[in-house]
């Protein structure tokens, strides 16, 4: 019988994180305050921040102990399985090897839990009673839900209001961990009360949401604020997807030739490609591709330069490929993937050609999406079809050039939540958004210089 599914032990779970930046050969720039300018210290994000998720923010060592209470709740779906797609592969005709590690496991349904687990974790050592977060699709805030739980966390969650009307079922999954769950932008506070007044049917975006999460803890003294990606610290999270990957392809004897993963903050594609990035940078033969919406086009199209992390502009400057942060992108399916920047460490990587990008449209990422339930089973999130259009071009590129290949990608969430965007895309209902050049124009001509 062939070997599909590639299994490790509850032991084998990774107990370190691996820190890119004790090996990338150049670091991102420092993040600036947003008032001064100036580069920001760790005491700027003490309002927001646990200490001990800040001191990871800046850290430069290779190797982060993961707690043994967050390596408890990993063991609830981690080591997540590492699947080969010969039904896949079959269907396309190609030479190519297809991997796959599938996060959908966790009990959110994504890989979110890898750090909304430690960050609630630091938040209920640090004495916090509250976290506030925002989420896009969901994905990000059940997660956050779940970990509160877990830990005893109140959690707060501005969910970007076109999202909460696609996705009540998140809403309800939030609720049921417990959680408090408002449509962003709301009235609950000044950002998005401004917001509304400016545009009272704003479809809201991860940047408005961001700037009412933070908000809501910097004017709470008992209350945190969590974010689900760009940040150093959530990619260092989400490495336990690609080191135990790696242990998963040393069990078959092979190695990725190309990794594929949706971008949106980019967690899912750091976690499942930094630890390879390791020998990448050491010499080894990689490619390492982000894909991204033609709707929000942030590697593929954006500028290299300081921008705010939120719309109105409370959160550090990062260095980061933007499409300016007042840009709202179309209301597409893959909700997490429609944020205005990319994390930091996947930009600097990005353009020192570490990393290589490119952006479809919805209809053929549904398309790949429904090729791959047809095929593997599983009906993948609208996020994670991304990745899985790329795989599929690249498996079909293999065989118009005869050439064999190993391809591994990140199956980031199932989208067994999200069955309104298939409807949607079975009734012929889902439009391709042409890439919006004035309005991104117009949001770039608004960003600070610096
Ligand atoms: C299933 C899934 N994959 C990917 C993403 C994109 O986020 P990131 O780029 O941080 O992995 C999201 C965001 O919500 C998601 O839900």
């Amino acid at each position: 019988m062939r070997q599909t599914k590639i299994v490790l032990p509850d032991n084998e779970i990774p107990t370190k994180w691996y820190n890119i930046m004790a090996d990338m050969p150049n670091l991102p720039k420092p993040p600036l305050h947003p008032g001064t300018k100036q580069p920001a210290g760790p005491d700027d994000l003490t309002p927001i921040f646990p200490m001990a998720l800040i001191e990871q923010e800046v850290s430069q060592e290779r190797w982060i102990d993961i707690p043994e209470e967050v390596l408890d709740v990993y063991t609830l779906w981690r080591p997540s399985p590492m699947f080969r797609a010969h039904r896949l592969e079959e269907a396309l005709g190609t030479p190519a090897k297809i991997y796959y590690k599938y996060e959908g496991v966790s009990p959110a349904g994504s890989h979110k839990p890898n750090t909304a687990i430690p960050q609630a974790f630091y938040n209920k050592q640090a004495g916090m009673k509250r976290i506030s977060t925002e989420t896009g699709a969901g994905q990000w805030g059940a997660s956050l839900a779940l970990a509160g739980s877990l830990f005893g966390i109140d959690i707060t969650v501005y969910m970007v209001k076109v999202s909460y009307g696609q996705k009540p079922y998140r809403r309800i999954q939030m609720e049921t961990w417990g959680a408090e769950v408002f449509p962003s932008p709301s009235t609950k506070t000044q950002a998005g009360t401004k917001i509304l007044e400016g545009d009272p049917d704003s479809p809201g975006s991860l940047g408005i949401a961001i700037s009412e999460a933070v908000e809501d803890a910097a004017t709470h003294q008992d209350t945190n604020y969590a974010l689900g990606s760009v940040l150093n610290h959530v990619l260092l999270h989400q490495t336990v997807i690609g080191l135990e990957a790696k242990k998963q392809f040393e069990m078959v004897g092979d190695y990725p030739d190309v990794i594929f993963g949706c971008c949106g903050g980019g967690s899912n594609l750091a976690g499942a490609s930094f630890p390879f990035i390791q020998d990448k940078i050491a010499g080894k033969e990689l490619r390492v591709v982000a894909v991204e919406p033609q709707s929000c086009p942030t590697l593929t199209k954006g500028e290299f330069r300081y921008d705010f992390g939120d719309t109105i502009g409370m959160t550090p400057l990062l260095m980061m490929y933007t499409l300016g942060h007042d840009f709202v992108p179309p209301g597409i399916h893959a909700g997490g993937l429609r944020y205005h920047a990319d994390a930091p460490l996947v930009c600097q990587l990005y353009h020192d050609g570490l990393m290589e990008a490119v952006a479809y449209g919805q209809t053929g990422v549904f398309e790949a999406a429904i090729q791959f339930a047809k095929t593997e089973g599983i009906i993948p999130a609208p996020e994670t079809a991304h990745a899985i259009k790329g795989v599929i071009d690249e498996a079909i590129k293999a065989k118009e050039e005869g050439k064999e290949r190993t391809i591994f990608f990140n199956l980031s969430g199932h989208g067994y939540l999200d069955l309104q965007a298939y409807a949607d895309y079975l009734s012929n209902k889902l439009q391709d958004y042409e890439y919006p050049e004035e309005k991104i124009k117009e949001a770039l001509s608004k960003l600070p210089q610096i």
